[in-house]
């Protein structure tokens, strides 16, 4: 059984208010549809069709790089011409599961249940409980048996019909042959003068095709997003989910509604994190890492026990273990941090290697540099990495001390175990274990007088 997803995505998204497609907007930091593309994917789908049709080139472009085929729908006129559209493009597959790229957290456990339960050459279709169903297609059963008759819109509802609870949640899998039968006999004849989808349920009914339904364990796995305070929602549940995840995986969180992940964490044992972290890209916390209040992470690897203090922002680097960072450091891309060393506040570092016991501790910028071990970098040290057209690198080596306020003028190699004197601009290589001073000489003048003011007249 070969299994082909159908996403539809032509949908205009008007209420964004936006100048980028709705379905590019994003959720925990990915496109709504990067979302159902992943549950594509995960459901093992031979070939993923999008039809997508507002900003289409946007769309296309930003996806670019996803595996699936795109079909454009160049007139709305509704869900069942939609999908009309794909379906020369799935003649190859046995069965057709339709996604919806503005209802992004639909979980494939629950669409492959409803696969599961829809048999060979049947129909399935996924349904909610909606207290509050105003707006959505309700499931019509035959009060006698139960079984499912059709779906009405709700601008096409009668008043009894109006009170039903059970919704249409639109996902639906099918024969794809028996699928483009009734596609083919979609009629526009209704009260939006579209093509509904929603009527191949009666047309399987007539053709005494099972109807399977389904219904969503949680309305939010079935929501669609229309404007942006319904994008707000899915993204604080989706969050909400995350924390939970994370907290049953023993990370403790002082507070699970402050933290955003947008993309992926991974946590060892007895991580702690404080309120405000937000995660991008791939971050992994060793056990026992603690994350100070207001932090932002994004594709770092943090060591066995370090400590990020409050507020620091670290980008593409990797803490080792036992290190201490902040509060108020800024690590930038390409940032290797040994084992305990001490990273202090306002430093900004990039592009170096700090070795092993190493202290930045106030106040400075550590640029293309390397630096050995257990070496001291005095308050206010700053390498002058940048000589108006090219970067250049600075060395300092093994159990160096860099007295404060220090220019280190690169390209230039500072040797082992050297001292440098606080104020110092060094412009040439200082030799190790001497002490290296570069700065005009303090002088004391005896006898000197300030100047004075001249008697006036
Ligand atoms: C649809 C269902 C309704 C269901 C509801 C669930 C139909 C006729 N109705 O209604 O029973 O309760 O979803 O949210 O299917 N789209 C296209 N091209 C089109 C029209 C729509 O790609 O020509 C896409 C939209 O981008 C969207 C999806 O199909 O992703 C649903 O369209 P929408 O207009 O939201 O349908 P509803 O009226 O909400
Ligand atoms: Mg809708």
């Amino acid at each position: 059984m070969k299994l082909g997803v159908v996403i539809l995505a032509a949908g205009m998204g008007k209420r964004m208010h936006s100048a980028i497609p709705k379905v590019l907007h994003p959720l925990a930091g990915r496109p709504l549809l990067g979302h159902v593309l992943d549950t594509a994917q995960r459901l093992g789908s031979a070939k993923t069709v999008v039809v997508y049709g507002h900003g289409g080139e946007q769309v296309t472009s930003a996806l670019a790089h996803r595996e699936c085929t795109w079909v454009e729908q160049t007139q709305r006129l509704g869900t069942g011409h939609a999908l009309q559209q794909a379906m020369p493009s799935v003649q190859d597959l046995d069965r057709i599961c339709v996604l919806y790229g503005d209802v992004p957290l639909v979980d494939a456990q629950t669409l492959r249940r409803l696969i599961e339960e829809t048999g060979d050459g049947a129909l399935g279709i996924l349904t909610a409980e909606v207290p509050e169903p105003s707006g959505y297609g309700r499931i019509v059963r035959d009060p006698a048996t139960g079984k499912v008759l059709r779906s009405v819109e709700h601008k096409d509802a009668r008043p009894q019909e109006l009170e039903i609870t059970e919704v249409n949640t639109g996902f639906l899998v099918a024969d794809r042959l028996r699928l483009q039968d009734w596609l083919e006999r979609l009629t526009n004849d209704n009260a939006q003068g579209e093509y509904y989808l929603t009527d191949v349920i009666g047309f399987a009914v007539a053709d005494g095709i099972a109807v399977a339904t389904v219904q969503a364990p949680t309305l939010e796995e079935v929501s669609g997003v229309n404007d942006r305070a319904q994008l707000a929602a899915l993204e604080r549940y989706y969050q909400r989910r995350l924390a939970e995840e994370l907290m049953r995986r023993g990370v403790t969180l002082a507070d699970p509604a402050r933290i955003d992940v947008r993309g992926t964490l991974a946590a060892g044992r007895d991580v702690t994190l404080d309120v405000n972290l937000v995660i991008e890209g791939h971050v992994s916390l060793g056990n026992g890492v603690r994350v100070g209040p207001n932090c932002l992470i994004r594709d770092a690897v943090i060591g066995e026990g370090a400590e990020i203090l409050a507020n620091c922002v670290i980008e593409a680097s990797e803490i080792g273990a036992g290190a201490r960072v902040g509060p108020f450091a800024r690590l930038r891309p390409e940032v290797h941090l040994g084992p305990q060393t001490r990273v202090g506040n306002f430093v900004e570092i990039k592009k170096s290697r700090v070795g092993p016991g190493s202290k930045v501790n106030h106040l400075s910028y550590v640029g293309d540099t390397e630096i050995g071990g257990g070496v001291n970098i005095g308050a206010g040290t700053i390498t002058c990495n940048y000589d108006g057209a090219n970067k250049h690198q600075t060395v300092i080596g093994e159990g160096a001390f860099i007295g404060s306020n220090t220019a280190l003028v690169a390209p230039v190699t500072v040797g082992t175990g050297a001292t440098i004197g606080a104020g110092s601009v060094i412009t040439k290589d200082a030799p190790p274990d001497q002490l290296t001073v570069a700065r005009g000489r303090q002088v004391s003048i005896p006898h000197w007088q300030r100047p004075r003011k001249k008697p006036k007249g």
